[in-house]
């Protein structure tokens, strides 16, 4: 569904995806990991068009990205920060994605699952935080799209909003849609991942699954796998 080769990025001269190469085909929970910079919001906003790579090729269902904008269609983005006019209503903005989208949406559902019903009429400039993440999400799970991109969307959720939206992604996985997204959780990862993707200053240091990256790494948690790895790849200075 989503293959990338040869992906690379720069911002003037510097280096931020380096010959990127990722395959993702079968329905399931997918975490691209690294530390701050690593590149992970570079690669989601790559696949979504939103960067624009100097070199490699992104196909999503088959079709080139930078062919057409029309494969957008089958993919739903929560943007790591996402910026809307403070004056908005939360009820305008979802009504403003609707219509930019033009798709088929059950916002009520949503606002039931997130407990949005009491904020509707909030401007957005007026939320609080994590409440305004909880409209992102909604904006993020508002379409029944096959591939649902989530950039940090566990920021600044409470554990209550993290249950739900742990259910939330639980069910999609169920429907047979691809999740991919990136955390600093890593309890996250360790309940919720059928694949973690490692980046480590731009490149793709591991490929595997949970169980994988302990073995490599002789380690009991996925925390102290990934220092292991970004240590042993820092130290070694290949990057
Ligand atoms: N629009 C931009 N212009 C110039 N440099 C950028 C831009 N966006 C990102 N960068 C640089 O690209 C590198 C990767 O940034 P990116 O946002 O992809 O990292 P990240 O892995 O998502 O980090 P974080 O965990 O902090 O979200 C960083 O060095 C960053 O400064
Ligand atoms: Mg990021």
């Amino acid at each position: 569904m989503i293959n990338i080769q040869g992906l690379n990025k720069h911002y003037n001269k510097n280096h931020v995806l380096k010959d990127i190469n990722l395959n993702i085909s079968d329905p399931g929970i997918y975490a691209i990991l690294g530390p701050n910079g690593s590149g992970k919001t570079t690669l989601l906003k790559s696949i979504i068009g939103l960067v624009i790579p100097e070199k490699g090729d992104i196909r999503v269902n088959g079709i080139n990205v930078q062919d057409t904008p029309l494969y957008r269609n089958e993919i739903s983005y929560l943007p790591q920060v996402a910026r809307f006019p403070d004056n908005l209503r939360v009820v305008e903005v979802i009504k403003l994605i609707k219509d930019i989208r033009n798709q088929e949406a059950d916002e009520f559902q949503l606002i039931d699952l997130f407990g949005l019903e009491a904020e509707m009429k909030k401007k957005l400039g007026n939320l609080s935080g994590g409440t305004r993440q909880k409209v992102n999400m909604l904006l993020g799970f508002l379409f029944d799209t096959p591939v649902i991109i989530l950039d940090e969307p566990t920021n600044s959720l409470d554990p209550v909003s993290l249950t739900k939206f742990k259910k939330m992604i639980f069910e999609k996985k169920q429907q047979g849609k691809i999740i991919i997204y990136t955390t600093h959780i890593m309890s996250f990862v360790e309940e919720f991942s059928d694949k973690i993707f490692l980046l480590l200053d731009g490149r793709i240091i591991f490929t595997g699954d949970l169980q994988g990256i302990l073995k490599e790494t002789l380690e009991s948690s996925l925390e102290n796998a990934i220092v292991h790895l970004v240590d042993r790849n820092g130290n070694d200075k290949i990057y």
